[in-house]
């Protein structure tokens, strides 16, 4: 039995918690939060009667049969829980974004790895089924050789979100793509080469940014439709375009945009030698008679509802990660090379020249 502690209730871990709930082999031992109130709330509703309470990280660690740690924080808290938790030596599940600032993911990837405790990023999107169908159909060369691919994160990020208030900001939000376009920026990663259980490794980086809606006070809601005046407005460029190359030759455009009216989408395309992907439709040299496209009926990455995302497993690999000794393809060592793609596009928009990463 694995103890588990939530660290943060708000929204998100509300899937975290309903994910362990699920599992015979978890027990959520401790809930901490700097609301004591919300902490009790999340146990309440999960039925926890026998559950620690906690507004403090560092005595909810010493939980007794504390082994797993999921971060649910705000951002720019991730750094300084994740080092606390690694020196505790409990493994961890880290909401992404990672950490707000480069040099912290790279001290945190040296505690964690000092400390050799396992860790999982939530780029939840590589367990959303449509994405490991395709991930398969690379690897079973439906596609051939891949070339270019296309992944966009399109969404209006703002106060319906209960976390908007630390995202919205350049401090702690940092750019549109940390907030929420590494989803797009990870999944690119992921599709852009045929290895199974690895994503691909940038080497070059070009972005611009732009778009009509940084500093404006006037809100779309797109879960309601409806606008909202006086909003606190968002402090960065809601548009970037993100061109990237990969070390296998792949090139990946990500045009994270948070400033669409309309609901949200997560548009998806593979071009490969021998076939396309277009979402879920598919063209392929392998279905040669194929006289229109394949369309494969499952959950696409289209809401940006956290109730949607799959949780259950990632949360399902992770333990399993945990209880055979094995790293996670989506470990804090992997998930780094994602969040350096949306520090190098910071660096396109200041010097306006393309940004080559270290190997
Ligand atoms: N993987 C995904 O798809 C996904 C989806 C949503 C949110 N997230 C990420 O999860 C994180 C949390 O987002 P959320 O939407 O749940 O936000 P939220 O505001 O709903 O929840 C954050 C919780 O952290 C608590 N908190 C704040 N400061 C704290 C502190 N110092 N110590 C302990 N608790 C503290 C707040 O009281 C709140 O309960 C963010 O980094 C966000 O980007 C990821």
């Amino acid at each position: 039995m694995y103890g588990i502690l939530i660290n943060g209730a708000g929204w998100v871990a509300r899937q975290h918690a309903a994910a362990y709930g699920k599992r015979s082999d978890c027990q959520i031992v401790a809930i901490n939060d700097v609301s004591e109130s919300r902490a009790a709330l999340l146990a309440k509703e999960m039925g926890l009667d026998n559950v620690g309470i906690y507004t403090d990280l560092s005595k909810a660690l010493c939980h007794s049969d504390v082994e797993i740690v999921s971060v649910c924080t705000p951002q720019h808290l991730h750094c300084e829980n994740v080092l606390q938790i690694a020196q505790a030596g409990k493994q961890i599940v880290i909401e992404k974004p990672a950490a707000t600032r480069l040099d912290d993911l790279y001290k945190m990837r040296e505690v964690v790895k000092k400390n050799g405790v396992k860790t999982v990023v939530s780029f939840v999107l590589r367990w959303n089924p449509l994405l490991v169908m395709l991930k398969k159909m690379l690897a079973d060369g439906v596609f051939g050789t891949p070339y270019y691919v296309e992944v966009d994160y399109m969404s209006y990020n703002g106060s319906w979100w209960g976390g908007w208030n630390d995202g919205r900001t350049l401090e702690q939000g940092v750019s549109a793509s940390l907030v929420g376009g590494c989803h797009a920026i990870d999944a690119a990663r992921w599709l852009g080469t045929t290895q199974p259980n690895q994503a691909a490794l940038p080497v070059e980086v070009y972005a611009l940014a732009g778009g009509c809606r940084k500093g404006k006070t006037r809100e779309f809601n797109p879960t309601k439709n409806i606008w909202i005046d006086n909003a606190p407005p968002m402090e960065y460029d809601g548009l970037e375009v993100i061109l990237v190359k990969f070390d296998n030759g792949v090139q990946a455009k990500i045009c994270v945009n948070a400033e669409c009216v309309m609901p949200y989408r997560f548009p998806i395309r593979i071009f490969g030698d021998k076939g396309t992907a277009v979402d879920n439709r598919i063209w392929s040299e392998y279905f040669s008679l194929q006289k229109d496209w394949i369309e494969i009926p499952t959950i696409l990455p289209d809401s940006s509802d956290v109730s949607h995302h799959p949780f259950q497993a990632e949360i399902d690999h992770f333990i399993d990660c945990v209880a055979k000794n094995m790293e996670s393809h989506c470990n804090l060592e992997d998930a780094v090379r994602s969040h350096e793609i949306v520090f190098a596009a910071l660096d396109c928009y200041k010097n306006n020249v393309p940004v080559k990463l270290a190997q």
